[in-house]
């Protein structure tokens, strides 16, 4: 439902990376709850037709594009694409991410560690690199990267994979070298570290009795919901936050407090 609060000259022009599915998705529908014009990327070209179906089916202008974040190519054709749209990108979600399983280093193979730092860390710099010209020239901009609790303190629990964990961290490093460079733009660059987060993709590799074993660790007692990581992002973008910038928002349930 649109805001009723919203003028029509505030309307913001939101992309989202990893948008067809699990925290991407939520944020879409958060922003477009705020009334916001989309451009949301994915590879999943079904699950990506579906949102757009069902967000245009409400009203919400959206430009839904199959983009692999991995190319640098395709990113700067769909930010172009945008701006000739929209005339412009006011908040930029680095959503797209990810791995499907616990592997020890010996298991991980060259080719995997490269695919997994491309998808979880290279694909935010070319993103932000296609997006951060159309932010200067406006003068303002929010950029928010989705992290993770393993890029600030893997557990034993939960460790996961050591490219998973080591992009994740890495994230945080250009979040903060981004939040230096833009602050004269008027461009706050901010991270979100959520703890584990119900989706579809974790509950693949995941056992019930691992996610059990998870929510022992939280003091709130369980998982995050895909809700709970979104209104932390909308609040990031939100003018509000205007005054943070190259901050690392922990949303994990205090499983992890720093
Ligand atoms: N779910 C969690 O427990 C959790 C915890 C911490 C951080 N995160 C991070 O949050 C983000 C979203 O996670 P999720 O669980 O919602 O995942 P998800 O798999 O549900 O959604 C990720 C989306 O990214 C898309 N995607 C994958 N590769 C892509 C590519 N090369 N180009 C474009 N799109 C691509 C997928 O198709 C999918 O729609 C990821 O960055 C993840 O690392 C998730």
């Amino acid at each position: 439902m649109t805001d009723p609060a919203h003028k029509a000259e505030d309307v913001q022009t939101v992309m989202i990376t990893g948008a067809a599915a699990g925290i991407g998705a939520g944020v879409a529908a958060g922003f477009a709850n705020l009334g916001a014009n989309l451009v949301l990327a994915d590879i999943d070209e079904e699950e990506l037709a579906s949102l757009d179906n069902n967000l245009t089916a409400r009203g919400v202008d959206v430009l839904a594009s199959r983009t692999d974040v991995t190319s640098a190519a395709g990113l700067k054709a769909l930010v172009n694409a945008a701006v000739e749209r929209f005339s412009g990108i006011d908040v930029l979600v680095v959503a797209a991410g990810g791995f499907s399983g616990s592997k020890t280093i010996e298991e991980v193979s060259d080719e995997e560690w490269e695919a997994g730092v491309a998808l979880n860390l290279s694909s935010a710099f070319k993103t932000a690199r296609a997006v951060v010209p159309v932010m200067k020239r406006a003068r303002a901009g929010r950029i928010i990267m989705i992290s993770s609790a393993s890029g600030r303190m893997p557990t034993n629990v939960a460790a996961g994979v050591c490219y998973y964990a080591a992009s994740k961290a890495g994230l945080l490093g250009l979040t903060r070298v981004l939040a230096i460079e833009l602050g004269p733009y008027g461009v706050t660059v901010n991270a979100v570290a959520p703890g584990t987060t119900y989706t579809e993709r974790v509950a693949k590799f995941r056992s019930l009795e691992t996610f059990d074993r998870i929510a022992e660790t939280v003091p709130l007692g369980r998982i995050s919901t895909v809700e709970e990581q979104v209104g932390p992002i909308l609040f990031l973008a939100s003018p509000p936050a205007r005054y943070i910038t190259g901050a690392t928002l922990d949303v994990n349930g205090g499983r992890l407090m720093l």
